[in-house]
This record gives structure tokens, sequence and C-alpha cells, in this order.
């Protein structure tokens, strides 16, 4: 292994086979084992790669060349194993939600910190050209006072695929909110800034399940603009993303991460993204590793939408509207 290259292990292998690829096709990263307590699956994930395997993520994390550990299994169990990580010396790529408590989260982020190491949360929308550009039309005031903030997901999700922890309060921590949705929740207090109060509604309509199969919320933020959330796997297909936004002097909207419409009183265009940003979790660790920075979406950063989600839940248990922060 080049020595200066980031040496990185995938631990869970659903999704986390995929995130192997991105490792894999990364400049300056090398994928040097992976974990699954599925045998069969770290084997044959290992052997297409040419990396050691183990059933026991402790063993990955002895191991010297594992520089960053990215976590890649069920939700609720992301604490413990970046814990784990983190009193191993190595840094820490997590994949959203970043946990399902916010005290889970408060203890990944303490560990972190005391042990001197990273830890990134995988949002992937925020490396995206057209959100980065939204982000920085609105940071520069472009959009004017902000007005209204939506994000509307609607998405499909199969019984068979609730078999197991998915849509569990221990292991994924809700259903389609904070599975799903999430990803445009963490975009839009991207966009608008902090939320203020939540007002929430949740249900279950077409599966079986302890959690949500639709959320819905109506946002406040602090800088007095309003959002309005609606995240559902009830739908007969993945119908795009939306978010769409606007202030006193522009307007936006996206479908799929791309801009859609993009009209400003004062006939502001984009800017482009410089050459040589982070296109992924893992680029941005690898450079936030050399040049000593905290990556995009650090843990404060990834608990955000954590905490809209939860603020949400509690909303639609008591009827009653949420106050920021929990
Ligand atoms: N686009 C995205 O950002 C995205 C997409 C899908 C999933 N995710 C996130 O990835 C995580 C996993 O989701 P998934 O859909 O891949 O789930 P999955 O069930 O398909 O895969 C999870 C894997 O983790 C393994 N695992 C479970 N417990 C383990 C343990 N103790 N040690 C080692 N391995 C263990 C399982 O055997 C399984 O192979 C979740 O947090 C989910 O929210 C993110």
């Amino acid at each position: 292994m080049n020595e200066e290259e980031i040496g990185i292990g995938v631990i869970g292998l659903g999704m986390g086979a995929n995130r192997c690829e991105m490792v894999c096709h990364t400049q300056g990263a090398r994928l040097v084992a992976v974990a699954d307590i599925n045998a069969e699956r770290a084997e044959r994930i290992a052997n297409k790669h040419n990396v050691e395997w183990y059933t026991d993520y402790h063993c990955l994390l002895e191991r010297d060349d594992v520089d960053v550990v990215y976590i890649m299994t069920p939700s609720g169990l992301h604490e413990e194993m970046s814990v784990e990580a983190a009193k191993a010396g190595k840094h820490v790529i997590v994949t959203k939600p970043i946990e399902v408590t916010l005290e889970k989260a408060d203890r990944m982020i303490d560990e972190c910190t005391k042990k001197g190491v990273k830890l990134a949360v995988d949002f992937e929308q925020r490396y995206v050209a057209d959100n980065v550009k939204i982000w920085r039309a609105i940071r520069e005031g472009k959009l004017g006072k902000l007005i209204l903030g939506e994000v509307r997901m609607k998405w499909y999700r199969s019984q068979e695929y609730y078999e197991g922890w998915h849509g569990t309060w221990e292991l994924d921590g809700g259903g389609s909110l904070i599975n799903q949705t999430i990803h445009w929740i963490d975009l839009l207090q991207w966009f608008m800034g902090p939320v203020e109060t939540v007002f929430g509604h949740t249900g279950v309509f077409a599966h079986k399940i302890e959690t949500e199969d639709l959320g819905a919320a109506i946002l406040t933020f602090r800088n007095g603009a309003v959002g309005t959330i609606l995240g559902t796997t009830t739908y007969h297909t993945d119908s795009p993303p939306r978010i769409e936004i606007h202030g006193d002097r522009g307007s936006i909207s996206t479908s799929n991460n791309r801009i859609e419409l993009w009209e400003f009183t004062d006939g502001y265009q984009p800017e482009e993204i410089p050459e040589g940003s982070p296109q992924n979790v893992v680029e941005d660790m690898v450079s936030a590793l050399k040049e000593d920075r905290n990556p995009r979406v650090s843990g404060r950063e990834g608990r955000k939408s954590l905490e809209i989600v939860l603020a949400i839940y509690r909303s639609a248990r008591t009827k009653k509207v949420v106050k920021l922060p929990l």
C-alpha cells in the first residue's frame, strides 16, 4: 500500500458493498478490509476487491493499515461501532442517519472529539453540484429574505423490505422520515438554517411496521421562514424527491437534486463549483485528513437532521408543537 494512501475498512455490506466500490474509485484511498456478520457476504465482497474479511468488526479495528472506518450497518448500531472505532484511534465515516437517538449521536461526537479523530456523516446529496449552488446562492443572500422551504419525497418500499430491521424503533429509529426522507430534511435545514418549531403528523398506512410509512410536518425557522416536509414509502413508485425554496428575491426548485427552476428578480445565475471540490464523502475525508479540516458534514452537522426528525415524532405523539433544541 502506498504510504500516502488512506486505508479504509467498511463494516456492513448491504449498501456498504456499493461504498466499497466508491472507496476503490477514490484517488488517495484504498480499501483494506471489510466486515459483516454474514460470512458469505463478507467473503464474496472481500474476494471481489482482494482484501481481508471478518465477521467480527473488532478484528478490522485492530489493523494498523485501517485509518478510516466506514460504518454501513443498521442505524441503531452506529454508536457502538463509532465509539469502538474512535477508541482504536480510527477516523469514522458513518452513513445516515448518524444514529437513532440524540443521546447516542452525542456519545459518538464526544468520543471522536476526545480521541481527536474525525467524524463524517454521509449525506451524499451535500456533494451534488446543484445543491451546492443553491446553498451558495442562499448563503450570499441572493434569495433575499427566505419565505418558504418545502420537501416532498414519495417512494415505494414493499412489505418484504420491512421484514428485517427496517421500520423498527430500535434499529431504524423510525420509518420513512428517518430512513429515506432524512436526506432531503438535511438539505432543507442546510439551505434554510436552524429550525425553531415543528408540528408533525405520522401514520402507518400500507405496511405492517411499528413506525411510520408517512410523515408530514410544518416547521418554522429561526429566520422567520416556514417549511413543510412530506415523506412516505406508500407511493407506487419512487417519484423524484423535490425541494422548493423561495425568498423575496428569487425561487428555486429541484427534482432529484437537479435544478428545475432558477428565477431571481435580478437575473442572478448560479456560480460554477470550483474544480477539485470533493464529489463524495470518501474524497472529502481523504482531503479533510490531508488538510486537517472538518469534513463537510461533521458529527454536529449530521446530528441536525436527526433532531428535526425526532421533533416530528415527538410532535406526532403529543399532538403539540415542539420547540428545538430538544
Ligand atoms: N444512500 C444512502 O445514503 C443509504 C442507502 C441505503 C442505506 N443507508 C444506510 O446504511 C445503513 C445500512 O442500510 P442497508 O440498507 O445497507 O442495510 P442492509 O440490511 O442491507 O445491510 C446491513 C449489513 O450490515 C450487516 N450487519 C448487521 N449487524 C452487523 C454487525 N454487528 N457487524 C457487522 N455487520 C453487521 C448485515 O449483515 C448487513 O449485511 C443504514 O444506516 C441505512 O440508513 C444509506
